[in-house]
C-alpha cells in the first residue's frame, strides 16, 4: 500500500451504539490510528442525541481535498459534520452524515436503485429510507473527494454491514477510483431464520434466499445486502457460520474470515482480581441502594450474573437465560440455600426515563453513606480521647459517644431510606412491556425477599456518564461473577469475548463464533472459564436444562469453596485475539482490494 493511501471505515454504528458492531469498531480504532495515522477516517450516521456524547466538531475547514468535499456536500444542501470521535484510547477523525435527506433526493436515489440494480424500494421503512439517504450522501462525498485528489492517490472504503454500504454498488458502477472491502458481521436472513426455522444451522445451504426474504418481508434489504456483497472488491466475514450464509444468501463465498479482537491484553492475575473487587464494590453500592430499603442482601453471599446485547430476545438467548434462572431460583429455594443471585439484564429498549424511585433510592443511600462518614469522623477523636483518658484501654460504650444530634441524623436518614414495596425489577419506565418483563411477572421473579434470584432489568446500555452504575460497561462486566450469552444466532459475540478477557467467566454457545473459537483453542478446552451451551443440536428445553446445571454448579462451587472464580486465558490465545496481530489480516485484504481494482498497477 502506498504511504498516502486514504482509508475510510464506514459503519452505521460509528458514534451510534446499537450492538456488537459498535464495540467491534471501538476496539479496533486505536490500532487503526496507530497503523494508518492521518490517513484514517471513519464515516457514520449523524444521530444528534448520540453525537452529543462523544463527538467534537472541527469547525474550520481548510483547502484540503477533504474539506472541499465536505463543503461541496453542504453546498448541495445535505447535513454533514466533521470532527473527532472522543474515545478513551484514540481520537480518530470522523465524518457524520445526516441520513434523513429530503424526499425528492431520496426518491431520486430510489429510482437509481431500481433502474440500475432492479431493487424496488417502493415499500420502504424509516430505517430503509435512512440507509438509502446515508448511501446517497456517502456516494456524493467520496466521488467529490476522489475528484479532488491527485490521480495517483489511492482510496479504500471499508464498509461494515449492509446498512452503511448502500453507496458501494453505485460507486462501482460509476467506476469511481476506489477499492472497496465489505465486512458482513451477520446476514439479514440469518438473523431472521435462525430463530424461526427449525434445524437452521444444518440447513443453511438449502434455503431459497429470495423466497425467504419475501416471506419475512425483507426483500429490499436482503437485495441491497446481496448487491453490496457482489460488487465489493473483497468480501470478508467474521466466522465460519456467516461464511456459509454468505454463500447461500449473498451468492458469494467470502475472500476471507477475520474474527474480532480486543484492543489490549488484560493485566495479569492479581490486577484482574483487584479490578474485580473495586468494580464489585460499586455494584454492591447500587444493589444496597435498591434493596436495603426493603430488606438486606449480604454482599458476601450474593453472586452477580449478567447478560447483555441488542434486544433480540431469541437470538441472544434471553429466553433460555430467563428460563434457566427461574429454575435456579426454585432449586436454590428448595435447598434453602442462603446464596442470592442477582441477574442483570442489560439491553436497549425504548423508555421514558429512569424510575424516580430508583434515582431516589440511590440518592438516599448516598445520603446514608455521607452520614455514616460524618458519624465516623466525629466518633474517631472521641474514642481516641477516651482511650488516652482515665478509662485506660477499656473500649468505651459507643452509644455514650454518639450525641443526640448524630442520633437524630441517623434516625432520620434511616427513616427516609425505608420503603414498603419490593425492590424494582426494571430500572426504567419502559414505553411498553416486553417479553423480559412479562416472563419475570409470570415466573414470580419480582424481587421478593424469599426469592433466591433477584432481577435487575436495565433497558439501556451502560455508559459512565448516563447510567445508574457510575461506571462504564467493561468495569461493570469486571465487577460481575458470570456473563451469560447462550445465543442462538451470534456470528462472533463480542460481549462474551470481552467479558472473559477481562477476567469474568462466561457461558456462551456453540453457534457463536467466539464459542467455537474457544472450543477449538486447545488450551482453553475443558477450561472452566468458558462454558458452552449447545444450541445447534439441542432443543431450547435441553439448552435450558444444560444452562440450569451450569448455574447450579457455579453456585455450588462458590458455596463450597467461597472463592470467586476469575478467568485468565493463556497467552497464545490472547495473542490471536489482539487487534495488533489481527489487523494484519485486514491489511492483506486492503492490498487484495487495491489489486482487484487496479490489477495492472500490480504494486500492492
Ligand atoms: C454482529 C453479530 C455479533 C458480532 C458483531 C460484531 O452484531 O451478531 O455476533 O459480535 O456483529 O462483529
Amino acid at each position: 500500500m502506498k504511504p498516502d493511501t486514504l482509508l475510510f471505515e464506514i459503519a452505521w454504528e460509528v458514534c451510534n451504539q446499537i450492538g456488537g458492531i459498535f464495540t467491534f469498531i471501538k476496539s479496533k480504532v486505536p490500532t487503526m490510528t496507530d497503523t494508518y495515522g492521518e490517513n484514517y477516517y471513519l464515516i457514520g450516521p449523524y444521530i444528534p442525541e448520540k453525537a452529543k456524547l462523544d463527538f467534537r466538531p472541527i469547525r474550520e475547514l481548510d483547502y484540503t481535498p477533504l474539506s472541499k468535499a465536505i463543503q461541496h456536500i453542504r453546498d448541495l444542501g445535505f447535513e454533514i459534520h466533521y470532527g473527532y470521535w472522543l474515545l478513551e484510547e484514540a481520537r480518530p477523525r470522523v465524518i457524520l452524515i445526516n441520513p434523513n435527506i429530503n424526499i425528492e433526493k431520496l426518491n431520486a436515489a430510489k429510482t437509481t436503485l431500481w433502474e440500475h440494480h432492479e431493487i424496488s424500494a417502493l415499500k420502504s421503512s424509516e430505517l430503509l429510507d435512512q440507509v438509502l439517504g446515508f448511501g446517497e450522501v456517502t456516494r456524493l462525498f467520496l466521488t467529490k473527494l476522489i475528484e479532488e485528489l491527485h490521480i495517483n492517490q489511492d482510496v479504500i472504503a471499508h464498509y461494515h454491514e449492509w446498512m452503511s454500504a448502500a453507496s458501494l454498488p453505485d460507486l462501482s458502477r460509476q467506476q469511481v477510483r476506489l477499492a472497496t472491502v465489505f465486512t458482513t458481521h451477520a446476514t439479514l436472513l440469518g438473523r431472521y431464520l435462525a430463530s424461526n426455522e427449525a434445524g437452521y444451522f444444518s440447513g443453511i445451504p438449502t434455503f431459497n434466499w429470495a423466497q425467504k426474504a419475501e416471506e419475512y418481508g425483507i426483500e429490499t434489504e436482503a437485495k441491497i445486502e446481496r448487491n453490496v456483497a457482489r460488487h465489493a472488491h473483497v468480501l470478508v466475514t467474521n466466522s465460519a457460520w456467516t461464511a456459509s450464509e454468505c454463500e447461500a444468501f449473498l451468492g458469494r463465498r467470502p475472500d476471507s474470515i477475520v474474527h474480532n479482537g480486543i484492543h489490549r491484553k488484560p493485566g495479569v492475575g492479581h490486577e484482574v482480581f483487584e479490578k474485580h473487587l473495586q468494580n464489585r464494590e460499586k455494584i454492591d453500592a447500587l444493589i444496597k441502594a435498591l434493596f436495603s430499603p426493603s430488606y438486606q442482601l449480604r454482599s458476601d453471599k450474593t453472586l452477580y450474573f449478567f447478560t447483555s446485547g441488542r434486544y433480540e430476545y431469541f437470538n441472544k438467548g434471553f429466553d433460555v437465560t430467563l428460563q434457566a434462572i427461574a429454575r435456579l431460583n426454585e432449586a436454590l429455594a428448595s435447598r434453602q440455600s442462603d446464596i442470592n443471585v442477582v441477574l442483570f439484564i442489560i439491553t436497549k429498549k425504548p423508555f421514558h426515563n429512569i424510575k424516580p424511585d430508583v434515582l431516589e433510592a440511590r440518592q438516599r443511600f448516598q445520603e446514608l453513606q455521607r452520614i455514616c462518614r460524618k458519624i465516623s469522623t466525629k466518633l474517631g477523636p472521641r474514642i481516641y480521647a477516651n482511650v488516652t483518658g482515665s478509662a485506660g484501654h477499656k473500649l468505651p460504650d459507643l452509644n455514650q459517644l454518639i450525641d443526640d444530634e448524630l442520633q437524630m441524623l441517623w434516625r432520620q436518614a434511616l427513616a427516609n431510606f425505608k420503603r414498603n414495596g419490593l425492590p424494582p425489577v426494571t430500572t426504567h419506565h419502559l414505553i411498553e412491556k416486553d417479553s423480559i418483563t412479562e416472563f419475570c411477572e409470570d415466573a414470580g421473579l419480582n424481587n421478593r425477599e424469599e426469592n433466591r434470584v433477584k432481577i435487575i432489568y436495565h433497558p439501556d446500555f451502560i455508559e459512565r456518564a448516563t447510567s445508574l452504575f457510575s461506571m462504564d460497561y467493561l468495569e461493570f462486566a469486571r465487577g460481575c461473577h458470570l456473563g451469560i450469552f447462550p445465543s442462538l444466532y451470534e456470528p462472533w459475540g463480542n460481549a462474551a469475548m470481552e467479558t472473559v478477557l477481562h477476567g469474568t467467566p462466561v457461558v456462551t454457545s456453540d453457534v457463536s463464533g467466539f464459542g467455537r473459537f474457544a472450543g477449538e483453542a486447545a488450551d482453553m478446552a475443558g477450561n472452566n472459564e468458558v462454558k458452552i451451551v449447545k444450541r445447534r443440536q439441542q432443543s431450547t428445553e435441553e439448552a435450558v436444562i444444560q444452562l440450569t446445571e451450569i448455574f447450579m454448579q457455579f453456585v455450588e462451587e462458590f458455596e463450597n469453596q467461597q472463592y470467586i472464580p476469575r478467568a485468565t486465558l493463556p497467552k497464545s490465545v490472547l495473542d490471536t485475539l489482539c487487534w495488533s496481530e489481527l489487523q494484519q489480516r485486514y491489511h492483506e485484504n486492503y492490498k487484495l482490494a487495491l489489486f482487484r481494482y487496479q490489477p495492472v498497477a500490480g504494486l500492492y
